[in-house]
């Protein structure tokens, strides 16, 4: 029932003994990165001023801007002890880019297939992965840790509908990991098909990438007749398996002895009690090559630290009920408006207004982006028009990593606001 059971079950005390213990190494190994060399020295702070758990607090935060600039000033090894990048979207020059070494390979991977085992995955499942391979997490972070786990993997990656309901039924697929709208897209894809989901012998599906409500889990686990189990994590403290849920569905249980967690109010930044919602902020424990101090994850949960029936010791944060920032999530990309505002407006056609469009088009997620055109660009020629519109696609698609939908639209013929010009309106139907 338990991949390691000795931390799984760590008494709180012991839990925290040990959190404390890896606290200190951990500060100690970023204060040999250039970054956090200088905010601790700034701080004034060594690892010995740590003497309880509650001293995170004088830790500085580390925010995404941080990252943005500064992630290779992070490193404490040098850049030959890496193996690995990942990086979120975004090519003008604002990704976030992490780096592991071959140490946070293996310990990522350990906690993605202690989190699966958690659910009752084992070495006799035949996996799906149908999450973006490249450079986001959820791709190969789940995939090292299903292997790791020891089932057969197959590396499906996003997108190819038809070909991701064949290779489930060619292969008995019994366990999948998919972004929950998309789940509920593929449906269609199965109809198409004359295919039941259910038939299958699919048993557990792994959620996660965007928020979505239990009503949405409740349908997904109905229709693909499995148990469907919510996945927490970030590219930036690793990537999938931060948090997961245990066969309780009560939750998911943080990995406590890995990622220190505080909730806090995100206007105070002072803790709040258990069932209130705050901004969680996360210290990697156990990561060697670029270990992260109080990062300020802007996703928005409560934690709940009564025990938990399943022996597992670890706090649960609830589903994440909002975030701080402006970040929009579709098809499981992260988006900041700012990106398209900057690909936008380095286009000389391109008038200064424009509004951007959640919408469900046929049960896919779309983003429509309305782009006001300059008069003088506005001609009769349709044919000019669409190649416009082609060009501004692809400058979004490349920068974006998904495709939105482009419309051109007249100068001064979208409603106007006052003071923030980037305006987002999501009408997509709330689950
Ligand atoms: N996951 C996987 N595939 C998806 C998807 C999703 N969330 N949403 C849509 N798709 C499918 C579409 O149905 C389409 O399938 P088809 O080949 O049968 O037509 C295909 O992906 C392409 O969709 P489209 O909307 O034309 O492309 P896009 O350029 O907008 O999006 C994706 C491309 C879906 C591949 C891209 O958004 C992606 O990689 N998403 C996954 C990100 C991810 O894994 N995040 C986890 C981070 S930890
Ligand atoms: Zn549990």
């Amino acid at each position: 029932m338990y991949w390691n059971r000795e931390i799984e079950t760590l008494t709180t005390n012991n839990l925290k003994g040990l959190q404390l213990e890896r606290l200190r190494r951990t500060v100690a190994r970023a204060g040999q990165s250039q970054f956090y060399g200088q905010r601790l020295q700034q701080a004034g702070i060594v690892p010995d001023d740590l003497g309880s758990l509650e001293d995170i607090r004088k830790l500085p935060f580390t925010t995404k801007d941080d990252l943005r600039t500064s992630s290779l000033q992070m490193l404490t090894t040098p850049l030959k002890e890496i193996i690995r990048l990942h990086a979120s979207s975004g090519t003008t020059g604002q990704a976030t880019v992490i780096y592991y070494t071959r140490t946070d390979i293996e310990l990522w991977a350990d906690l993605v297939a202690r989190s699966l085992y958690m659910t009752g995955m084992r070495q006799e499942d035949v996996f799906q992965n149908m999450m973006g391979y490249g450079l986001f997490t959820g791709g190969l972070g789940f995939h090292y840790g299903a292997e790791r786990l020891g089932a057969l993997t197959i590396p499906a990656g996003a997108g190819n509908s038809k070909r991701q309901v064949q290779l489930m039924r060619q292969f008995n697929v019994t366990a999948i990991h998919i972004i929950p709208s998309y789940a509920l897209f593929l449906l269609q894809t199965f109809e198409e098909l004359g295919v039941d989901p259910r038939d299958l012998p699919l048993r557990l599906a792994y959620i996660g990438a965007e928020p979505y409500s239990d009503a949405t889990r409740r349908r997904i686990e109905a229709a693909y007749g499995v148990k469907a189990y919510n996945c927490y994590g970030l590219s930036e403290l690793n990537g999938p398996g931060v948090a997961f849920e245990c066969p309780e569905q009560n939750g998911s249980h943080v990995w406590e002895d890995s990622y220190l967690i505080e909730v806090l109010d995100p206007s105070t930044l002072d803790p709040v009690p258990p069932g209130t919602v705050g901004e969680l902020v996360f210290t990697n424990l156990t990561r060697q090559g670029m270990p992260l101090l109080r990062y300020r994850s802007r996703d928005l949960a409560s934690y709940d630290d009564r025990p938990c029936p399943c022996g597992r010791s670890s706090r649960r944060i609830s589903r994440i009920q909002g975030r701080t920032d402006d970040m929009i999530i579709l098809k499981g990309v992260n988006i900041f408006p700012i990106q398209i505002d900057r690909v936008l407006m380095r286009l000389p056609e391109v008038a200064s207004n424009y509004l951007i469009e959640m919408q469900q088009i046929k049960g896919n997620d779309q983003m429509v982006i309305k782009v006001e055109v300059k008069q003088e660009y506005f001609s009769e020629d349709l044919a000019y028009l669409k190649g416009l519109q082609k060009r501004i696609t692809e400058a979004l698609k490349s920068e974006l990593l998904v495709t939105p939908r482009v419309d051109l639209v007249e100068h001064n013929s979208l409603p106007r606001t006052e003071g923030k010009a980037v305006r987002v309106v999501d009408s997509r139907p709330k689950a």
